[in-house]
């Protein structure tokens, strides 16, 4: 394996913190997308349960099953050579009891062949990464937003303020052994003394740049999405506008004889 293809472990992901190395991190679920993220040089490639969302067009997380969220995380890590893939546990997987939620972090693991799993939830769920941590399976744990939270919080988007709840949401998680954690819409200030306060690293998305590493949703910030623009997405590229001309030349071309010209031909 050359040095672009050596695999990142969780422990080394891990190490990142208190460091200055910034990790970066995009959600992907098939094949072709993984792989050019994975070749890019992302470190993390997380299989998000926004798969029901961004894929499957539901307007929550809510409805995602394991056997899909399998099903996209095999795909996904037989893609990847380097980046640490990560796969999230869907809604109703853990939040039933400890035995369950090792169960199918187990099953996800043996099934795709990711190296962790991710969960929503930080003192509340504190045994469970316990357990899970038990069965040497690396949790990623997820607080602030938490779209599996959607029907409690009462809308997606709603930014969580309470600045020692967070904390103690933080410490909580990494006390009970998760080796990374995810800021979802944390103010700044909150985002930058949990990561000054913790010995593991804090990923964020809309928690601004104290962070230890970003992720993005990677359909999001290709700009295929582009009619959904909370403020903390910066589109990085326009495909949707690229993906529309062409499949509008390609409509215009197959009319007008013009596709396919002699160069696509057999003779
Ligand atoms: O499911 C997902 O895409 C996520 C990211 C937004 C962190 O959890």
């Amino acid at each position: 394996m050359g040095e672009q293809a050596r695999k990142i472990s969780v422990p080394e992901f891990r190490s990142a913190a208190g460091t200055d190395r910034r990790l970066t991190m995009l959600t992907a679920y098939d094949f072709l997308w993984a792989g050019l993220f994975d070749q890019a040089g992302v470190d993390s490639i997380l299989v998000g349960d926004s798969l029901s969302m961004v894929v499957q067009g539901h307007s929550t997380t809510l409805p995602v099953t394991m056997k899909q969220m399998i099903y996209h995380g095999e795909i996904v890590a037989r893609a990847v050579q380097r980046a640490l893939v990560v796969v999230d546990m869907p809604f109703m997987s853990y939040q039933v009891s400890p035995e369950q939620a090792v169960r199918n972090a187990g099953r996800l693991i043996k099934k795709t062949g990711a190296d962790a799993v991710k969960l929503e939830g930080g003192a509340i769920q504190s045994e469970t990464i316990r357990v899970i941590g038990r069965a040497d399976i690396p949790v990623m744990a997820h607080i602030g937003m938490r779209p599996q939270a959607v029907r409690q919080l009462g809308g997606m988007g709603r930014i969580q303020r309470n600045v020692q709840q967070l904390l103690d949401d933080a410490r909580a998680a990494e006390d009970a052994g998760a080796f990374a954690i995810i800021l979802e819409l944390v103010p700044e200030e909150a985002a930058k003394l949990i990561t000054e306060s913790l010995g593991i690293p804090t990923i964020g998305i809309g928690a601004g740049k104290h962070c230890t590493g970003q992720v993005l949703v990677g359909p999001d910030m290709l700009g295929l999405n582009p009619n959904f623009r909370p403020r903390f997405l910066k589109q990085f590229g326009e495909l949707r506008a690229q993906a529309d001309k062409a499949v509008r030349d390609y409509v215009a071309e197959v009319r007008s004889g013009d596709f396919p010209g002699p160069e696509h031909t057999h003779r």
